[in-house]
């Protein structure tokens, strides 16, 4: 039988995986693409002299002191990173977060000395009172005795509005200081107007706002706590954080934010709200942030030392997932080891 000239049963069929035979196609036709420039790499800095603490659940991952994170801040810089965010471990907490409106507290004198050393580099600053408290809370807590109690609401409640005026004394303090960006991650009503407000009566308009403007009560935050040492003391943060269940609220969360002046808004956690990082970027046109947390990356890590997952690969997945959703920048511990991934 002749079957030569016989055109196969499947002829003229639409054969997408000729675009993926070879490595140079499919780097032709790849459509997302990681880079350095999309990176904000968190640190954590604490009072004390000459220390890198290790932090056991975040592998790679340290607490700095202000003299040794400048030099971190400088290779990350030197890597392509354009921004870092900044957490601060106070030498001493109390109810209403002295150290964070302090001018010589942990994270203004971090934001002089890195500012000094790497000029260029993006100074943000995570603006929050849970690292601060010495009840973890994000803010002010109702309880008979301080100065803003009110027997109307239940005790332990998180006070919004005298929450505020911190937030804005302390935003104006870390922009003072040095701050490019200052980025509220309390969920409090308010907080991005009244840090714009802030900011704007002490002629600081050029400082931006990014506002953690949906972030949800996760249990993927559980190594930052250790990291930061910022637990809660008592109940969570489902007062204020919001339900994972939620994608509508998220948007309206945004959309407030975004009236209230945010220069750039932030979903939070990332990968497990890739949905609501797609939603946001189709609502809106300012530059959306995604941040990995600790759990994301505390995950990969665990399997990749027990052998199930190889790291490298997967860490740029989820990265490149994150980017593939709508996130025009993400927050990541992987910053460094990425930036280096993607040199080579
Ligand atoms: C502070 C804050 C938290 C994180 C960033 N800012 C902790 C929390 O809300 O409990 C978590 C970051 C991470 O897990 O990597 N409000």
């Amino acid at each position: 039988m002749e079957l030569e000239h016989k055109s196969s049963p499947s002829a003229g069929a639409v054969r997408p995986r000729r675009l993926r035979r070879t490595a140079a196609l499919r780097r032709m036709v790849q459509e997302t693409r990681l880079s350095p420039d999309d990176f904000i790499y968190p640190l954590f800095i604490r009072h004390g002299h000459d220390l890198q603490l290790p932090i056991r659940s975040m592998p790679g991952q340290s607490q700095w002191s202000v003299d040794r994170v400048t030099e971190e801040a400088r290779s990350a810089y030197r890597l392509g990173i354009p921004a870092v965010l900044l957490f601060g471990i106070p030498e001493s907490k109390d109810a209403c977060g002295s150290d964070n409106y302090d001018p010589n507290g942990i994270i203004p004198t971090a934001i002089r000395a890195i500012k000094d050393a790497v000029p260029e580099m993006i100074v943000i600053s995570d603006m929050c009172f849970c690292e601060y408290t010495d009840h973890g809370h994000c803010g002010i807590i109702n309880q008979p005795g301080e100065a803003h109690y009110n027997p109307r609401l239940p005790e332990g409640y998180l006070l919004n509005d005298p929450t505020l005026e911190l937030l804005a004394r302390a935003s104006v303090v870390h922009a003072e200081a040095g701050a490019d960006m200052i980025a509220p991650s309390g969920m409090l009503d308010g907080m991005v107007r009244a840090i714009r407000t802030g900011l704007d009566a002490h002629s600081l308009d050029h400082v931006m706002v990014l506002s953690y403007a949906a972030k949800y009560a996760s249990g993927f935050y559980g190594p930052f706590r250790e990291a930061a040492e910022s637990p809660p003391q008592f109940g969570d943060r489902s007062e204020y954080q919001m339900n994972s269940a939620n994608q509508r609220e998220a948007l309206k969360e945004v959309a407030l934010d975004v009236a209230e002046g945010a220069d750039m808004i932030m979903v939070k956690p990332a990968l497990p709200y890739l949905d609501v990082v797609s939603a946001v970027r189709q609502a809106h046109n300012l530059p959306v942030a995604a941040y990995q947390v600790s759990g994301e990356y505390a995950m990969l890590h665990a399997a990749a030392a027990n052998g199930w997952l190889d790291l490298r690969r997967c860490a740029l997945e989820t990265l490149t997932s994150i980017k593939r959703a709508g996130a025009d920048l993400i927050v990541t511990y992987f910053a460094k080891e990425a930036a280096q991934w993607l040199a080579e």
